[in-house]
């Protein structure tokens, strides 16, 4: 018999249950609402991807990009696997039909592998068949094994990380840039990081993210352009604190920072100077910031390193050295959150860990989290739909950790009370079943959640079942109520009874329960 196993969910997901569904549910029905009022709508991408989407937007370098995705080789449906050694034969003539049709992955390195493999074997089939597997025939055996592993069976796909690649794909493939513009759109759902998991931090958590997106039409540009993507930018946080505020999310606080743009008289030249600035202090950093000047030194600005805080905050600021026009619409943007009466403050060290922003740049922190206090993150990423092979196109947009949103909301009791039911109904005897499922039928077209026992209980049960279940009534129907068409009502909350018709029950709940 197999041995009994207990699974779990894996390390860094988990499983969101009632009553938690019911805050999560009316936090996604709130974004639509709000995200809606500001002329948003939803675009749902799909959790997968291929992997260079990822790694071109978000960089190579990046901690999401070189440690953090799931990401794994994709494979023809119509191929099995070999099932034994012996049964390799069929397999290399089921992967030479599938690259001959395009199916798997039809490069040079690919045809290389598979041609190999195809000789071995041929050779390994020439050997008389009653040969022991040792020596040159056991060698042989590995070499097939070498090249079989080595074949690739599809394109490299990743869980999604965020979604903000994905919307720029689907910007280009369904050329949104011929929508009215800008378009925007905001999106709801599971992302993948292989982080290491804590409060606030999952491997599987989800976002609640907008984009804004405008292909840059010829003759644009100029001081006119610079005051229009600040007003943008600055819509797009007010939507995000106006979504924050209609939730009553505490502790909400806004930091702001402008990276500037990828030009010698601007953040290049910055971040030339940071590394020369990072080089005289290195012996004084720790090993990830020691890496990082190489690799990507506007992160070291990230650092939460005890250590390293006095260090940092001695090093050259970007808002010193950022060109004419970043550091306008830096002062565009703080000028139009001031008028859309958003509170922010300003923090030079705001670099955000993904590799497409410029300029603007956002967090949001909100109280109740521990150390994973960000709640949003975002960004303008002009140029991003370009570098995807798309029209130069503008861009700006966050995401929300609705994990830690939610955690936040609770700590602060806002989760909302236990589903409940509004009405129990506990029915006794034959008629009375018929009639309470009559009744009930009515109650839930009505739109009122109503637990109907399936099977007779004693009055004192049923009640008992009532409390537990935290309903606000319970209907009793014996034979009496069923011959009078007088219901008994029991408002569990005190106590106390009452016989009504049904239609007087019906504008009971509606005015009790529906206020
Ligand atoms: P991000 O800062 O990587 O930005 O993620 C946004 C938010 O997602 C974070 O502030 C945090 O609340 C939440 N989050 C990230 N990782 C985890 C995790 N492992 N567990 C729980 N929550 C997490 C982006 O993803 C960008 N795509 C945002 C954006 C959109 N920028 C422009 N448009």
């Amino acid at each position: 018999m197999a041995e009994k196993k207990r699974f779990q969910a894996i390390k860094g997901t988990r499983d969101l249950l009632p009553p938690d569904t019911e805050l999560w549910n009316r936090v996604e029905q709130t974004a639509r609402e709000v995200f809606g009022t500001f002329g948003f709508g939803e675009i749902r991408p799909p959790i997968f991807e291929p992997t260079e989407l990822f790694a071109r937007s978000i960089g190579v370098d990046t901690d999401v990009v070189s440690k953090e995705m799931y990401s794994f080789f994709d494979r023809p449906i119509d191929l099995a696997p070999p099932h034994t050694f012996y049964d390799t034969g069929r397999y290399i003539k089921g992967l030479k039909d599938l690259l001959a049709r395009g199916e798997i992955p039809n490069d040079e390195k690919n045809r290389e592998i598979i041609q190999q493999l195809s000789e071995r074997w041929e050779e390994f089939e020439k050997l008389p068949p009653d040969q022991p597997l040792e020596g040159e025939a056991k060698a042989s055996l590995f070499r097939i094994l070498g090249f079989r592993d080595r074949v690739r069976l599809g394109p490299e796909i990743t869980l999604r990380p965020e979604a903000t690649a994905s919307v720029c794909r689907a910007y280009i493939e369904h050329g949104m840039h011929a929508w009215p513009q800008p378009v925007k759109l905001y999106y709801l759902g599971p992302m993948f990081r292989r982080e290491r998991p804590q409060k606030g931090r999952y491997r599987q958590f989800y976002q609640i993210g907008a984009e804004v997106l405008e292909t840059v039409q010829p003759g644009q540009g100029g001081a006119k352009d610079i005051s229009k993507d600040a007003a943008v930018d600055a819509e797009v946080i007010e939507m995000v604190m106006a979504f924050f505020a209609s939730l009553g999310l505490e502790g909400v606080q806004l930091e702001i920072n402008s990276i500037g743009h990828a030009a010698d008289n601007c953040r290049r030249g910055y971040v030339k100077n940071l590394q020369a600035a990072l080089e005289k202090v290195k012996d004084k950093l720790g090993p990830d910031s020691q890496r990082r000047i190489e690799t990507n030194p506007l992160r070291v600005l990230d650092s939460k390193l005890e250590s390293e805080q006095a260090i940092i905050a001695g090093l050259p600021k970007i808002s010193e050295q950022l060109c004419d026009d970043c550091e306008k619409e830096y002062a565009e943007v703080k000028r139009q959150l001031e008028l859309r009466g958003a509170k922010y403050t300003e923090n030079w060290r705001l670099v955000r860990g993904l590799d497409y922003y410029m300029r603007t740049t956002f967090e949001i922190t909100a109280k109740g989290l521990g150390s994973q206090n960000a709640v949003c993150g975002g960004g303008r990423y002009d140029g991003l739909v370009e570098l995807l092979g798309g029209l130069p196109t503008k861009g700006i947009g966050f995401a929300i950790g609705e994990d830690r949103l939610i955690l936040s909301l609770q700590e602060a009791g806002k989760g909302g009370a236990a589903a409940g039911r509004d009405v129990f109904v506990a029915w006794m005897g034959e008629r009375a079943q018929a009639a309470a499922s009559a009744a009930t039928q009515r109650l839930r077209a009505a739109g009122f959640r109503v637990e109907l026992p399936p099977v007779e209980q004693k009055f004192g049960k049923a009640l008992g079942q009532a409390d537990k279940l935290g309903a606000r009534y319970a209907l009793i129907l014996g034979e009496d109520e069923v011959a009078t068409g007088q219901w008994t009502v029991k408002t569990l909350a005190n106590g106390s009874q009452a016989k009504m018709s049904e239609a007087e029950f019906l504008e009971k709940l509606k005015n009790e329960v529906r206020k």
